[in-house]
């Protein structure tokens, strides 16, 4: 879960880490108190979950409340790269003589955490690395060790940082650490970490990951979790506990197993060329103990997205055979039936593996018009959008 800037921003304050005064907004007029309380003149930052907002226009001086208060007006509602504005916080204006990049990050490629520092901060990391290769450091961290002083040292010596500022930016590298595996975040980004005429360093810029599975162990990260911006279909699956992505085609899809219904959403997409270039609508996997009810809670997610207009429920019967899953869309359907929610489009089923036999005869004695058996995946898919394309 990515979070904004201001609640980025509030972490790296629990943490001790040295960031200015701030408040968010979501009219002019708070805008305009939350600058009143910070002494007038403030910077007005458009909160949205993408770099670059800088450029884009989103960060604007203000000299005063009433100027707070027409930034604000100018910046909400502004699109930055595909994401409206809706809130913009304000802080403290910082007098800023060295801009310099800080971050620690999750390196998957390399299975470990990696910590990256420049003394070249302000722009893209990106474009630091292409330019000036050697002013980026990039160091591992070893979860076991994590960051202590004398590593926290050789970070900031590779990163080229000043001495004047070697010993707050050795304190900032040790409590962004501690941060980044507190929250058990992802990623902890400063961009800038920012020396000020005063001669000290302040984290002006805050991007934070946290990992998703991991939220058992944080009572307080569900409350930075943006609700409004989630998809209402998404909001609903997990609140059933259904691991379901939307996507934007026509195809509903539910199998068993995240590969199996990764490379459904492939074949699907695959076949749909052939029909005017239909797509997998969302991604479902209900697992491999499956029960009617899993299914039948599936079905209702995916039958309540208008956008779908065929469905493909892909099954591999392994510990929970195809006559198990065969019974469960027999027994979801009436179940859905029951719920007052008529079903109306067309369900193409696959069974195969363990007891399919048994589960494609369930289906047939069952006789539900809506529901089409086709035994191979590549078939099943041509089916589920051919009656897609048909239902547009
Ligand atoms: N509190 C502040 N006071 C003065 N300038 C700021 C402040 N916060 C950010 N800036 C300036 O605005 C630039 C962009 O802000 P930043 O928060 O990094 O947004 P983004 O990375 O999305 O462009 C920074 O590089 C910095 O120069
Ligand atoms: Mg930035």
């Amino acid at each position: 879960m990515d979070l904004y800037e201001y609640q980025g921003r509030d972490v790296f304050e629990k943490h001790g880490l040295p960031v200015l005064a701030g408040g968010v907004a979501e009219t002019p007029e708070e805008a305009r108190a939350i600058a009143e309380r910070l002494g007038g003149r403030v910077v007005v930052k458009a909160q949205v979950k993408v770099g670059g907002r800088g450029k884009a226009g989103g960060v604007k001086l203000a000299a005063d409340a009433t100027e707070a208060y027409d930034r604000a007006n100018d910046i909400l509602g502004m699109d930055i790269k595909g994401h409206t504005v809706h809130k913009v916080m304000l802080a403290e204006t910082a007098d800023i003589v060295e801009e310099y990049y800080f971050s620690y990050l999750l390196d998957r490629a390399n299975r470990t955490f990696l910590c990256i520092a420049s003394v070249a901060g302000g722009m893209e990391i990106e474009t630091v690395a292409e330019t000036d290769p050697e002013k980026v450091a990039k160091i591992a961290i070893d979860a076991n060790r994590g960051v202590d002083e004398a590593l926290a040292r050789e970070i900031v010596t590779a990163g080229h940082f000043p001495a004047e500022v070697a010993d707050q930016v050795v304190d900032i590298a040790i409590k962004l650490w501690q941060t980044f595996r507190a929250e058990d975040a992802t990623l902890v980004e400063v961009n800038p970490l920012a020396k000020i005429s005063s001669g000290k360093v302040l984290c002006l810029d805050a991007k934070v990951t946290l990992d998703e599975n991991a939220g058992f162990r944080h009572a307080d990260h569900e409350a930075l979790e943006d609700k409004a911006a989630v998809d209402p279909l998404e909001q609903a699956a997990k609140a059933k506990d259904l691991n379901y992505v939307k996507l934007d085609g026509e195809v509903g899809i539910i199998g068993n197993g995240a590969g199996l219904v990764m490379s459904t959403l492939d074949v699907v997409a695959y076949a749909g060329e052939q029909f005017g270039g239909v797509k997998p609508a969302n991604f479902l996997d209900i697992g491999g103990g499956a029960s009617a009810e899993v299914m039948a809670n599936g079905l209702e997610i995916v039958l309540s997205d208008p956008a779908v207009k065929s469905v493909f429920v892909n099954v591999f019967g392994g510990i929970t055979a195809c006559d198990a899953v065969a019974n469960g869309i027999v027994q979801a359907l009436a179940m859905l039936e029951g719920r007052g929610e008529t079903v109306t489009k067309p369900l193409v089923v696959r069974l195969d593996g363990n007891n399919a036999e048994a589960g494609r005869a369930i289906l047939d004695s069952a006789n539900n018009p809506l529901v089409q058996r086709v035994d191979t995946m590549d078939g099943a898919a041509e089916r589920a959008a051919e009656l897609a394309a048909a239902g547009k």
